[in-house]
């Protein structure tokens, strides 16, 4: 099978489109014919092995798995004998291993059918981002109807998920991202959209209830000066540019601060979750959120969306078609 393969560390160009064998399946594993894969920023710090604490589970020299690539959307194949929800020839979504490739295995629990009206472009967007927007803004946020909520990086991966997740539980959502995406982010149903390069949500003067900072762009004393006495500030940038320890002093921070000041500081990690991923299908289903698509580039061409994706300014997700 064809398979976008890295064999050592660094910039997009240690990527090559490369021949390999098929990967085997376990009993517990389903085997996926790969129509769609996204890029996520974890997959932007298995290609360059930043943070270097992140090589203590990714290989210390070079990946230990050449293949990168966690999400999906594509067809099953086979299945391992106690695979009892899928069958060969559904069409899923969901997070496997080396999804940059024409063939990938993942956990049955980690996949759920696509909706039959979502693309295998649009379906391969949402988990990782999709399930993390739904971690923070549902479980963590416990938004409610007419809370304010802010959202930066709102034009990105995350953020065109947690806007539109936020607006389904009724909160009044304000989305900051760069000039180019103010129209996106309104068209996701933001109620009002703040242009970062003209505007410091910090210093608005507005209290909200909600704070979602996929952007990491502001300390937690800034950001918390746009929070509510009680609110809840989510700190989510991997702040990968520290490559070292990445976001890990930040997150410690946030939870020691948060044991002496009334506001809430809550940090989280996203791991894969079926129940997140069955309610991410039926919001797709309702029309209650849809993936932002920004591009789609052939897995052929990986090198060059793996460099626009480290620009930092992607619209939406970006996806490799298999
Ligand atoms: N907690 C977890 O388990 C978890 C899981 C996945 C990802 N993450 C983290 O979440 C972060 C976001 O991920 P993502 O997939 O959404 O990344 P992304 O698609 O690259 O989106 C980031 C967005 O931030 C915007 N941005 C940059 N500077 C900004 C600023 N000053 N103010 C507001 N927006 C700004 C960018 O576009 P514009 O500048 O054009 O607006 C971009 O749209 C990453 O740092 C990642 O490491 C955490």
């Amino acid at each position: 099978m064809k398979a976008m393969v890295q064999r050592r560390y660094g910039e997009p160009e240690v990527l090559e489109l490369r021949e390999i064998d098929r990967p085997s399946i376990r009993d517990d594993q389903v085997l996926v014919r790969v129509r769609a894969a996204s890029i996520n920023p974890g997959d932007w710090a298995t290609l360059r092995g930043e943070p270097f604490v992140a090589r203590l589970a990714s290989g210390l020299l070079a990946p230990r798995n050449p293949v990168g690539g966690m999400d999906l959307a594509g067809t099953v194949e086979a299945v391992g004998k106690n695979v009892t929800r899928l069958r060969p020839g559904d069409e899923v979504f969901g997070q496997g291993n080396g999804t940059f490739a024409e063939y990938a295995p993942a956990l049955e629990k980690n996949l759920v059918h696509k909706p039959a009206g979502v693309t295998f472009e649009q379906a391969a967007a949402v988990p990782v981002a999709g399930m993390t927007a739904l971690q923070a803004i549902r479980d963590v946020g416990a938004v409610k109807a007419g809370q304010q909520v802010l959202i930066t990086g709102a034009g990105g991966g995350i953020g065109t998920f947690a806007v539109q997740i936020a607006k389904a539980l009724g909160a009044q959502v304000t989305g900051v991202c760069s000039t180019a995406k103010v129209e996106l982010v309104r068209s996701l149903g933001a109620d009002r959209v703040i242009d970062y390069t003209r505007e410091d949500f910090t210093r608005g003067g507005l209290r909200y209830d909600v704070i979602l900072d996929n952007a990491g762009k502001r300390t937690l004393a800034e950001a918390r000066r746009a929070l509510a006495a009680r609110g809840t500030l989510i700190p989510n940038n991997g702040q990968f540019e520290h490559r070292w320890l990445a976001s890990l002093p930040t997150v410690l921070w946030a939870s020691l601060l948060s044991l002496v000041v009334t506001q809430r500081l809550r940090p989280l990690l996203s791991l894969p979750d079926t129940a997140r991923l069955l309610a991410l299908k039926d919001l797709l289903e309702s029309g209650k959120v849809r993936p932002v698509v920004g591009k789609t580039y052939p897995l052929s061409d990986a090198g060059r969306a793996f460099a626009e994706f480290g620009q930092g300014h992607a619209l939406g997700k970006l996806v490799l078609t298999v």
